[in-house]
Protein backbone atom coordinates (compact mmCIF):
# COMPACT_ATOMS: atom_id res chain seq x y z
CA UNK A 1 0.00 0.00 0.00
CA UNK A 2 1.14 3.69 -0.77
CA UNK A 3 1.75 6.47 1.63
CA UNK A 4 -1.47 7.98 -0.50
CA UNK A 5 -3.72 5.04 0.55
CA UNK A 6 -2.77 4.66 4.11
CA UNK A 7 -4.73 6.36 6.76
CA UNK A 8 -1.99 6.72 9.01
CA UNK A 9 -0.24 8.63 7.24
CA UNK A 10 0.29 12.42 7.45
CA UNK A 11 0.99 15.43 4.88
CA UNK A 12 1.84 18.54 6.35
CA UNK A 13 1.95 21.85 4.34
CA UNK A 14 3.65 25.04 5.43
CA UNK A 15 2.35 28.25 4.44
CA UNK A 16 -1.54 28.44 2.97
CA UNK A 17 -1.39 31.21 0.72
CA UNK A 18 -2.06 30.52 -3.38
CA UNK A 19 0.30 27.25 -3.31
CA UNK A 20 0.02 25.90 -0.50
CA UNK A 21 -3.87 25.93 -0.19
CA UNK A 22 -4.15 24.41 -3.32
CA UNK A 23 -1.90 21.82 -2.61
CA UNK A 24 -3.49 20.53 0.15
CA UNK A 25 -7.00 20.64 -1.62
CA UNK A 26 -5.34 18.65 -4.57
CA UNK A 27 -3.29 16.28 -2.31
CA UNK A 28 -7.09 15.46 -1.22
CA UNK A 29 -8.12 14.83 -4.81
CA UNK A 30 -5.19 13.06 -6.04
CA UNK A 31 -6.34 9.78 -3.30
CA UNK A 32 -4.46 11.19 0.08
CA UNK A 33 -6.11 8.57 2.44
CA UNK A 34 -4.21 9.96 5.83
CA UNK A 35 -4.47 13.72 7.99
CA UNK A 36 -3.57 17.00 5.80
CA UNK A 37 -2.07 19.56 7.71
CA UNK A 38 -2.42 23.14 6.49
CA UNK A 39 -0.59 25.72 8.52
CA UNK A 40 -0.79 29.18 8.22
CA UNK A 41 1.30 32.03 10.02
CA UNK A 42 -1.15 34.29 9.37
CA UNK A 43 -4.55 34.76 11.16
CA UNK A 44 -6.88 35.44 8.24
CA UNK A 45 -8.68 32.78 6.41
CA UNK A 46 -6.64 32.08 3.04
CA UNK A 47 -6.69 35.02 0.98
CA UNK A 48 -6.23 36.03 -3.06
CA UNK A 49 -2.83 38.36 -2.39
CA UNK A 50 -3.33 40.30 -5.93
CA UNK A 51 -6.47 42.40 -4.70
CA UNK A 52 -4.84 43.49 -1.57
CA UNK A 53 -3.34 46.26 -3.81
CA UNK A 54 -5.74 47.26 -5.57
CA UNK A 55 -9.77 46.44 -4.71
CA UNK A 56 -8.69 46.00 -0.49
CA UNK A 57 -6.31 48.69 0.00
CA UNK A 58 -8.70 51.29 -2.17
CA UNK A 59 -11.84 49.41 0.86
CA UNK A 60 -13.73 48.49 -2.30
CA UNK A 61 -13.30 45.09 -0.55
CA UNK A 62 -12.49 43.41 2.45
CA UNK A 63 -10.34 40.61 3.06
CA UNK A 64 -13.11 38.15 3.97
CA UNK A 65 -14.54 39.10 0.09
CA UNK A 66 -11.21 37.61 -1.44
CA UNK A 67 -10.83 34.44 0.57
CA UNK A 68 -9.43 31.53 -1.69
CA UNK A 69 -11.81 28.80 -1.02
CA UNK A 70 -14.83 28.79 1.63
CA UNK A 71 -13.82 27.36 5.20
CA UNK A 72 -16.32 24.35 4.69
CA UNK A 73 -14.14 23.74 1.83
CA UNK A 74 -11.38 22.63 4.28
CA UNK A 75 -13.81 20.97 6.67
CA UNK A 76 -15.42 18.80 3.83
CA UNK A 77 -11.74 18.06 2.34
CA UNK A 78 -10.80 16.90 6.14
CA UNK A 79 -8.01 19.56 5.78
CA UNK A 80 -7.30 20.41 9.48
CA UNK A 81 -6.94 24.31 8.79
CA UNK A 82 -3.98 25.74 11.38
CA UNK A 83 -4.17 29.69 11.31
CA UNK A 84 -1.48 31.81 13.18
CA UNK A 85 0.93 29.01 13.57
CA UNK A 86 4.23 29.55 13.05
CA UNK A 87 6.88 27.09 11.89
CA UNK A 88 10.33 27.16 13.88
CA UNK A 89 12.02 24.08 12.52
CA UNK A 90 11.92 21.31 10.71
CA UNK A 91 13.78 17.93 11.44
CA UNK A 92 14.22 15.97 8.52
CA UNK A 93 15.98 12.87 10.73
CA UNK A 94 12.69 12.00 12.73
CA UNK A 95 10.22 13.82 9.87
CA UNK A 96 8.99 16.13 12.18
CA UNK A 97 8.02 20.34 12.45
CA UNK A 98 8.21 22.05 15.30
CA UNK A 99 5.87 25.08 16.32
CA UNK A 100 6.43 28.39 17.86
CA UNK A 101 3.95 26.83 20.17
CA UNK A 102 6.15 24.01 21.34
CA UNK A 103 3.99 21.48 19.55
CA UNK A 104 5.78 18.66 17.28
CA UNK A 105 4.22 17.09 14.47
CA UNK A 106 5.18 14.48 12.74
CA UNK A 107 4.95 13.92 8.56
CA UNK A 108 5.23 11.44 6.42
CA UNK A 109 5.14 13.86 3.29
CA UNK A 110 5.70 17.59 3.88
CA UNK A 111 4.84 20.50 1.37
CA UNK A 112 7.23 24.27 1.46
CA UNK A 113 4.79 26.15 0.07
CA UNK A 114 6.61 29.48 1.82
CA UNK A 115 6.42 31.95 -0.43
CA UNK A 116 8.01 35.47 -0.67
CA UNK A 117 8.64 37.94 1.76
CA UNK A 118 9.49 42.04 1.16
CA UNK A 119 13.05 42.85 0.52
CA UNK A 120 13.53 45.52 3.46
CA UNK A 121 14.93 49.05 3.09
CA UNK A 122 17.48 49.43 6.22
CA UNK A 123 17.54 53.24 6.01
CA UNK A 124 14.00 53.31 7.05
CA UNK A 125 14.12 50.33 9.46
CA UNK A 126 11.59 51.17 12.70
CA UNK A 127 10.16 54.66 11.68
CA UNK A 128 6.34 55.27 12.27
CA UNK A 129 5.10 56.05 8.89
CA UNK A 130 6.84 53.05 6.77
CA UNK A 131 5.11 50.43 5.42
CA UNK A 132 5.30 47.30 3.46
CA UNK A 133 2.24 45.61 1.19
CA UNK A 134 2.59 41.65 0.94
CA UNK A 135 -0.30 40.72 3.54
CA UNK A 136 -4.04 41.64 4.71
CA UNK A 137 -2.97 43.15 7.73
CA UNK A 138 0.03 45.59 6.02
CA UNK A 139 -2.98 46.62 4.08
CA UNK A 140 -4.73 47.25 6.98
CA UNK A 141 -1.79 49.29 8.72
CA UNK A 142 -1.60 51.60 5.20
CA UNK A 143 -5.41 52.37 5.11
CA UNK A 144 -5.27 53.88 8.51
CA UNK A 145 -3.09 56.17 7.46
CA UNK A 146 -4.00 56.52 3.95
CA UNK A 147 -6.49 60.14 4.09
CA UNK A 148 -7.11 61.86 0.83
CA UNK A 149 -5.17 65.17 1.02
CA UNK A 150 -1.83 63.21 2.68
CA UNK A 151 1.90 62.94 0.91
CA UNK A 152 2.82 59.33 0.05
CA UNK A 153 6.07 58.57 -1.20
CA UNK A 154 6.76 54.76 -2.78
CA UNK A 155 9.83 53.43 -2.91
CA UNK A 156 9.78 51.22 -6.04
CA UNK A 157 8.29 51.22 -9.23
CA UNK A 158 7.43 48.04 -9.58
CA UNK A 159 4.00 46.06 -9.85
CA UNK A 160 3.26 46.57 -5.92
CA UNK A 161 4.68 50.28 -6.32
CA UNK A 162 2.10 51.26 -9.22
CA UNK A 163 -0.69 49.51 -8.03
CA UNK A 164 -0.55 51.79 -4.43
CA UNK A 165 0.42 54.54 -6.46
CA UNK A 166 -2.64 54.34 -8.84
CA UNK A 167 -4.95 53.74 -5.12
CA UNK A 168 -3.81 56.25 -3.66
CA UNK A 169 -3.73 58.84 -6.20
CA UNK A 170 -7.65 57.98 -7.28
CA UNK A 171 -8.19 58.56 -3.27
CA UNK A 172 -6.65 62.08 -3.88
CA UNK A 173 -3.46 61.44 -2.23
CA UNK A 174 -0.03 63.58 -3.03
CA UNK A 175 2.02 60.35 -4.60
CA UNK A 176 5.63 60.20 -5.21
CA UNK A 177 7.42 57.24 -6.98
CA UNK A 178 11.20 57.09 -6.45
CA UNK A 179 12.48 54.20 -8.88
CA UNK A 180 15.94 53.19 -8.58
CA UNK A 181 16.17 51.87 -12.23
CA UNK A 182 15.86 54.37 -15.25
CA UNK A 183 12.67 52.55 -15.99
CA UNK A 184 9.85 51.83 -14.02
CA UNK A 185 8.31 48.17 -13.99
CA UNK A 186 12.67 47.12 -15.16
CA UNK A 187 11.95 43.48 -14.08
CA UNK A 188 8.84 42.68 -15.67
CA UNK A 189 8.26 44.94 -18.78
CA UNK A 190 10.22 46.24 -22.14
CA UNK A 191 10.95 50.05 -22.28
CA UNK A 192 7.69 50.78 -24.30
CA UNK A 193 5.26 49.45 -21.48
CA UNK A 194 7.60 51.47 -18.75
CA UNK A 195 7.22 54.43 -20.26
CA UNK A 196 2.93 54.26 -21.29
CA UNK A 197 2.79 53.26 -17.34
CA UNK A 198 4.64 56.30 -16.48
CA UNK A 199 2.88 58.57 -19.01
CA UNK A 200 -0.64 57.22 -16.98
CA UNK A 201 1.19 57.60 -13.57
CA UNK A 202 1.90 61.27 -14.52
CA UNK A 203 -1.49 61.58 -16.20
CA UNK A 204 -3.33 61.25 -12.95
CA UNK A 205 -0.53 63.54 -11.22
CA UNK A 206 1.71 61.41 -9.72
CA UNK A 207 5.08 62.33 -9.22
CA UNK A 208 7.24 59.66 -11.13
CA UNK A 209 10.89 59.66 -10.02
CA UNK A 210 13.54 57.29 -12.29
CA UNK A 211 17.04 56.67 -11.57
CA UNK A 212 16.94 58.01 -8.31
CA UNK A 213 17.94 56.42 -5.17
CA UNK A 214 16.90 57.06 -1.29
CA UNK A 215 19.96 57.98 0.61
CA UNK A 216 18.11 58.54 4.08
CA UNK A 217 14.80 58.71 5.60
CA UNK A 218 14.17 60.57 8.94
CA UNK A 219 11.27 61.40 11.08
CA UNK A 220 10.45 65.34 11.72
CA UNK A 221 7.86 65.42 14.02
CA UNK A 222 4.99 63.47 12.43
CA UNK A 223 6.24 63.95 8.92
CA UNK A 224 9.19 61.94 7.40
CA UNK A 225 11.68 63.29 5.22
CA UNK A 226 13.06 61.27 2.45
CA UNK A 227 16.84 62.79 1.17
CA UNK A 228 17.40 61.64 -2.77
CA UNK A 229 21.10 61.01 -3.69
CA UNK A 230 20.90 64.51 -5.40
CA UNK A 231 20.45 66.60 -2.42
CA UNK A 232 16.52 66.44 -3.41
CA UNK A 233 13.99 65.81 -0.48
CA UNK A 234 10.35 64.79 -0.48
CA UNK A 235 8.13 65.45 2.70
CA UNK A 236 5.98 62.39 3.14
CA UNK A 237 2.95 61.49 5.91
CA UNK A 238 3.53 57.77 4.70
CA UNK A 239 6.28 55.97 2.85
CA UNK A 240 5.20 52.34 1.00
CA UNK A 241 7.96 50.32 0.02
CA UNK A 242 7.89 48.29 -2.55
CA UNK A 243 10.95 47.44 -3.62
CA UNK A 244 10.48 43.12 -4.64
CA UNK A 245 10.48 40.37 -2.43
CA UNK A 246 12.98 37.31 -1.51
CA UNK A 247 12.15 33.99 -1.36
CA UNK A 248 11.15 32.29 1.95
CA UNK A 249 14.19 29.93 2.35
CA UNK A 250 14.82 29.81 5.94
CA UNK A 251 13.21 26.69 7.17
CA UNK A 252 14.36 25.15 4.35
CA UNK A 253 18.06 26.15 5.00
CA UNK A 254 17.87 25.34 8.25
CA UNK A 255 17.03 21.77 7.60
CA UNK A 256 19.81 21.69 5.02
CA UNK A 257 17.83 20.83 1.93
CA UNK A 258 19.46 22.73 -1.10
CA UNK A 259 18.67 26.10 -0.97
CA UNK A 260 19.79 28.87 -3.87
CA UNK A 261 17.57 31.84 -4.84
CA UNK A 262 14.57 29.54 -3.94
CA UNK A 263 14.16 26.18 -2.43
CA UNK A 264 15.58 23.85 -5.07
CA UNK A 265 13.38 22.02 -7.00
CA UNK A 266 12.94 19.44 -10.06
CA UNK A 267 10.75 18.93 -12.35
CA UNK A 268 8.66 17.44 -10.43
CA UNK A 269 8.97 19.75 -7.69
CA UNK A 270 10.67 17.45 -5.39
CA UNK A 271 13.31 19.30 -3.63
CA UNK A 272 16.62 17.10 -2.52
CA UNK A 273 14.96 15.08 0.19
CA UNK A 274 12.78 12.87 -1.44
CA UNK A 275 9.56 13.49 1.19
CA UNK A 276 9.78 17.08 0.98
CA UNK A 277 8.05 19.42 -1.94
CA UNK A 278 7.81 22.94 -2.35
CA UNK A 279 5.95 25.42 -4.81
CA UNK A 280 5.75 28.54 -5.44
CA UNK A 281 7.40 31.73 -4.95
CA UNK A 282 9.71 30.27 -2.93
CA UNK A 283 11.03 27.49 -5.28
CA UNK A 284 13.62 27.51 -7.95
CA UNK A 285 12.67 25.53 -10.66
CA UNK A 286 14.55 24.01 -13.54
CA UNK A 287 12.62 25.23 -16.73
CA UNK A 288 12.77 22.97 -19.63
CA UNK A 289 10.81 25.73 -21.59
CA UNK A 290 13.78 28.11 -21.21
CA UNK A 291 16.54 26.10 -20.50
CA UNK A 292 18.06 27.56 -17.09
CA UNK A 293 16.89 27.65 -13.35
CA UNK A 294 14.16 30.05 -12.40
CA UNK A 295 12.23 31.41 -9.88
CA UNK A 296 8.87 32.94 -10.71
CA UNK A 297 6.52 35.23 -8.46
CA UNK A 298 2.98 34.66 -9.66
CA UNK A 299 -0.54 33.28 -8.83
CA UNK A 300 -0.07 31.15 -11.82
CA UNK A 301 2.72 29.90 -10.97
CA UNK A 302 2.11 29.26 -7.36
CA UNK A 303 -1.18 27.34 -8.69
CA UNK A 304 0.23 25.18 -11.28
CA UNK A 305 3.04 24.03 -9.19
CA UNK A 306 0.65 22.94 -6.35
CA UNK A 307 -0.59 20.66 -8.33
CA UNK A 308 2.10 18.48 -9.96
CA UNK A 309 3.52 19.15 -5.93
CA UNK A 310 0.42 17.50 -4.99
CA UNK A 311 0.61 14.84 -7.58
CA UNK A 312 4.01 14.42 -6.93
CA UNK A 313 3.39 13.70 -3.17
CA UNK A 314 0.62 10.75 -3.94
CA UNK A 315 3.13 9.13 -6.25
CA UNK A 316 1.81 10.57 -9.50
CA UNK A 317 4.64 12.25 -10.69
CA UNK A 318 4.06 15.21 -13.28
CA UNK A 319 6.35 17.61 -14.92
CA UNK A 320 5.78 21.40 -14.35
CA UNK A 321 6.26 23.35 -17.42
CA UNK A 322 3.41 25.96 -17.85
CA UNK A 323 4.07 29.41 -20.07
CA UNK A 324 4.53 32.05 -17.10
CA UNK A 325 1.83 34.94 -17.23
CA UNK A 326 1.31 37.53 -14.99
CA UNK A 327 -1.42 40.69 -14.62
CA UNK A 328 -1.40 44.43 -12.75
CA UNK A 329 -4.18 46.68 -12.72
CA UNK A 330 -3.69 50.11 -12.08
CA UNK A 331 -6.35 52.46 -12.89
CA UNK A 332 -8.75 51.47 -15.40
CA UNK A 333 -5.83 49.69 -16.91
CA UNK A 334 -5.05 46.04 -17.04
CA UNK A 335 -1.51 44.81 -18.21
CA UNK A 336 -1.42 40.93 -18.98
CA UNK A 337 2.07 39.54 -19.71
CA UNK A 338 2.19 36.12 -21.76
CA UNK A 339 5.38 34.21 -21.29
CA UNK A 340 8.82 35.74 -20.09
CA UNK A 341 10.97 38.19 -22.72
CA UNK A 342 14.34 36.39 -22.51
CA UNK A 343 16.52 36.50 -25.98
CA UNK A 344 13.75 37.83 -27.72
CA UNK A 345 15.37 39.04 -31.08
CA UNK A 346 12.67 41.85 -32.24
CA UNK A 347 9.62 43.23 -31.04
CA UNK A 348 6.40 44.55 -32.43
CA UNK A 349 3.91 47.36 -30.94
CA UNK A 350 0.35 47.19 -31.77
CA UNK A 351 -1.46 50.35 -31.17
CA UNK A 352 -0.26 54.22 -29.88
CA UNK A 353 1.82 53.38 -26.75
CA UNK A 354 1.91 57.68 -26.99
CA UNK A 355 -2.09 57.33 -26.27
CA UNK A 356 -3.62 56.41 -22.90
CA UNK A 357 -7.71 55.23 -24.03
CA UNK A 358 -8.94 52.31 -23.81
CA UNK A 359 -7.98 50.29 -26.75
CA UNK A 360 -4.71 49.91 -25.46
CA UNK A 361 -1.76 48.67 -26.62
CA UNK A 362 0.56 45.47 -27.43
CA UNK A 363 4.03 44.63 -27.53
CA UNK A 364 4.87 40.88 -29.05
CA UNK A 365 8.37 39.97 -28.45
CA UNK A 366 9.60 37.47 -31.49
CA UNK A 367 12.60 34.84 -32.06
CA UNK A 368 12.88 34.67 -35.61
CA UNK A 369 8.58 33.83 -36.63
CA UNK A 370 8.06 32.75 -33.18
CA UNK A 371 6.29 34.99 -29.94
CA UNK A 372 7.85 34.17 -26.87
CA UNK A 373 6.02 36.69 -24.95
CA UNK A 374 3.96 39.66 -25.50
CA UNK A 375 2.58 42.24 -22.96
CA UNK A 376 -0.63 43.51 -23.53
CA UNK A 377 -2.45 46.62 -21.81
CA UNK A 378 -6.40 46.40 -22.52
CA UNK A 379 -6.20 43.55 -24.74
CA UNK A 380 -8.01 40.54 -23.12
CA UNK A 381 -8.68 38.78 -26.52
CA UNK A 382 -4.68 39.55 -27.87
CA UNK A 383 -3.78 38.41 -24.35
CA UNK A 384 -5.64 34.99 -25.06
CA UNK A 385 -4.51 34.17 -28.42
CA UNK A 386 -0.82 35.31 -27.55
CA UNK A 387 -0.64 32.58 -24.33
CA UNK A 388 -1.89 29.88 -26.70
CA UNK A 389 0.34 31.14 -29.94
CA UNK A 390 3.85 31.12 -27.43
CA UNK A 391 2.52 28.47 -25.75
CA UNK A 392 2.14 26.00 -28.78
CA UNK A 393 4.84 27.51 -30.14
CA UNK A 394 2.55 28.37 -33.69
CA UNK A 395 4.04 30.14 -36.32
CA UNK A 396 3.08 34.22 -36.36
CA UNK A 397 1.81 35.96 -39.22
CA UNK A 398 4.04 38.89 -38.40
CA UNK A 399 2.56 41.33 -40.66
CA UNK A 400 -0.80 40.99 -38.75
CA UNK A 401 0.66 41.67 -35.52
CA UNK A 402 0.50 45.38 -35.63
CA UNK A 403 -2.33 45.78 -38.51
CA UNK A 404 -5.58 47.24 -36.68
CA UNK A 405 -7.38 45.94 -39.44
CA UNK A 406 -6.43 42.37 -38.38
CA UNK A 407 -7.82 40.67 -35.24
CA UNK A 408 -6.35 37.77 -33.05
CA UNK A 409 -7.83 34.99 -35.29
CA UNK A 410 -5.35 36.33 -37.86
CA UNK A 411 -1.97 35.87 -35.67
CA UNK A 412 -1.26 32.42 -36.49
CA UNK A 413 0.17 31.61 -39.88
CA UNK A 414 -1.92 29.70 -41.96
CA UNK A 415 0.02 27.04 -43.77
N1 LIG B 1 15.05 52.28 -4.29
C1 LIG B 1 14.15 52.44 -5.30
N2 LIG B 1 13.72 51.43 -6.06
C2 LIG B 1 14.21 50.21 -5.82
C3 LIG B 1 15.14 49.95 -4.79
C4 LIG B 1 15.57 51.06 -4.00
N3 LIG B 1 16.44 50.91 -3.00
N4 LIG B 1 15.43 48.63 -4.82
C5 LIG B 1 14.69 48.07 -5.80
N5 LIG B 1 13.96 49.02 -6.41
C6 LIG B 1 12.98 48.86 -7.50
C7 LIG B 1 13.39 47.85 -8.56
O1 LIG B 1 14.21 48.46 -9.53
C8 LIG B 1 12.04 47.44 -9.12
O2 LIG B 1 11.63 48.25 -10.20
O3 LIG B 1 11.80 48.32 -6.95
C9 LIG B 1 11.07 47.65 -7.98
C10 LIG B 1 10.52 46.37 -7.41
O4 LIG B 1 9.67 45.79 -8.35
P1 LIG B 1 9.29 44.24 -8.32
O5 LIG B 1 10.52 43.41 -8.34
O6 LIG B 1 8.25 44.02 -9.35
O7 LIG B 1 8.70 44.01 -6.86
P2 LIG B 1 7.41 44.59 -6.14
O8 LIG B 1 6.79 45.68 -6.90
O9 LIG B 1 7.83 44.84 -4.73
O10 LIG B 1 6.43 43.38 -6.19
C11 LIG B 1 6.76 42.19 -5.50
O11 LIG B 1 4.55 41.34 -5.47
O12 LIG B 1 2.91 41.96 -6.98
C12 LIG B 1 3.63 40.92 -6.43
O13 LIG B 1 4.33 38.95 -7.33
C13 LIG B 1 4.35 40.32 -7.53
O14 LIG B 1 6.62 39.92 -7.86
C14 LIG B 1 5.73 40.85 -7.40
C15 LIG B 1 5.87 41.08 -5.91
Amino acid sequence: MSQAQSAQTVCVVIGASHAGSLLAVQVRKEGWQGRIVLISAETHMPYHRPPLSKAVLAGEKEVDAVLLRPALLYSNNDIELRLGEQVTQISRADKTVHLASGETLAYDKLALCTGASPRRLPIAEGLAGVHYLRNADDVAGIRRQMQSGKRAVIVGGGYIGLEVAAVMSQQGLQVSVVEMADKLLQRVASPVISDYFRLLHEQHGVNVLTGVTVETVRAAGDELVVSLHDGAELVADLLVIGIGVLPETGLASAAGLEVADGIVVDAYMGTSDPDIVAAGDCTAFPSARYGRTMRLESVQNALDQARVAAANVCAKPQIYDSLPWFWSDQYDVKLQSAGLRLDHEHEIVRGDPGVIDEKGISVFYLRADRMIAADCVNSAKEFMACKKLIAERLPVNLEALADLSKGPADFVAQS
